[in-house]
């Protein structure tokens, strides 16, 4: 009798003890989190991502990893692309430049642990994501939870910037990253010259808060670099002033995010 008194009155969230009324599992669980965030920090990841095909992910993520290795920063190029561009140009990259580290994501096999596949060598900086066209966002979901910046870069026509509008959607509604939309930042790229083209997805991104981090101009300066595995900073050429100060607003933006995160230590959470 007692017994069945018992069980109809005590639940079993009565039975987990407490600490300042949360359960004492839950704040175990949460300290043991951060423990383990604390010695797998491998800096800072950047996903570039655009479902739309061609709008430049590839040129971006090469670009920006070349950037950060010849800046001294530890980096690694994540390729989520079947096509392996990414990889590829790694492949051509000079021996005599800052090495990155190749992940071909794309090509993982179930011979070996996915997390093994993936890890990226011990002290990291920068860790840049290439993901293919035609991306589904919820299956995209732990890779972009975990991202501390994601990139989105947009051409100047109006079938991209309609295409750029639905992948937005789905990346704040699909893949729930409504909540971390500081993180999120439009480029516009390949851009001739003048911006009024993008005046509707301006409009777009100011009413979600989003910005326009920067503009990347059209020159073949880019396909250049990409040719020999190089990124547009590595160029001796007079010609990419223009760009590198293009580039300097963006590496800003990173700057300042991970000077965020890192104080209020929300990065990836
Ligand atoms: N700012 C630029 N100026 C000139 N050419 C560019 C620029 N950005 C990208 N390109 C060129 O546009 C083409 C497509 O770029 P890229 O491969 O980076 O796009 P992508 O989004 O990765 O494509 P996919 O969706 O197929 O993976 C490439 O030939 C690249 O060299
Ligand atoms: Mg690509």
């Amino acid at each position: 009798m007692l017994a069945l008194f018992l069980c109809m009155f005590i639940q079993p969230r009565h039975l987990v003890p407490t600490i300042f009324g949360r359960p004492y599992t839950r704040l175990y669980c949460d300290c043991q989190h951060k423990l383990v965030r604390s010695f797998m920090k491998d800096g800072q990841r950047i996903v570039i991502l655009n479902s739309k095909g061609g709008c430049g992910k590839t040129t971006l993520a090469t670009n920006l990893a070349a950037y950060y290795a010849q800046a001294g920063r530890k980096t690694a190029l994540m390729d989520y692309d079947p096509q392996g561009s990414a990889t590829f140009w790694l492949s051509k990259r000079p021996k005599d430049r800052p090495a990155i580290q190749s992940i071909p994501a794309y090509k993982y096999s179930h011979s070996v642990t996915r997390s093994w596949f993936l890890r990226v060598e011990a002290n990291t900086q920068r860790t840049i994501i290439d993901s293919p066209a035609g991306l589904e966002m919820s299956g995209f979901q732990q890779l972009l939870d975990k991202a501390d910046a994601i990139l989105i870069p947009v051409l100047p026509s109006d079938i991209d910037i309609h295409a750029a509008s639905h992948c937005i959607a789905d990346l704040l509604l699909v893949a729930k990253q409504h909540k971390r939309r500081q993180r999120i930042a439009v480029i516009a790229n390949r851009v001739r010259k003048n911006l009024l083209v993008y005046q509707k997805l301006e409009k777009f991104l100011c009413s979600l808060g989003i910005p326009f981090v920067t503009t990347l101009r059209d020159t073949t300066l880019y396909v250049q670099a990409t040719d020999q595995g190089l990124g547009i900073h590595e160029l001796h050429s007079y010609r990419n002033k223009e760009d590198l100060e293009q580039w300097r607003t963006l590496i800003n933006w990173l700057d300042q995010l991970e000077c965020r995160s890192g104080a209020d230590g929300s990065a990836a959470q």
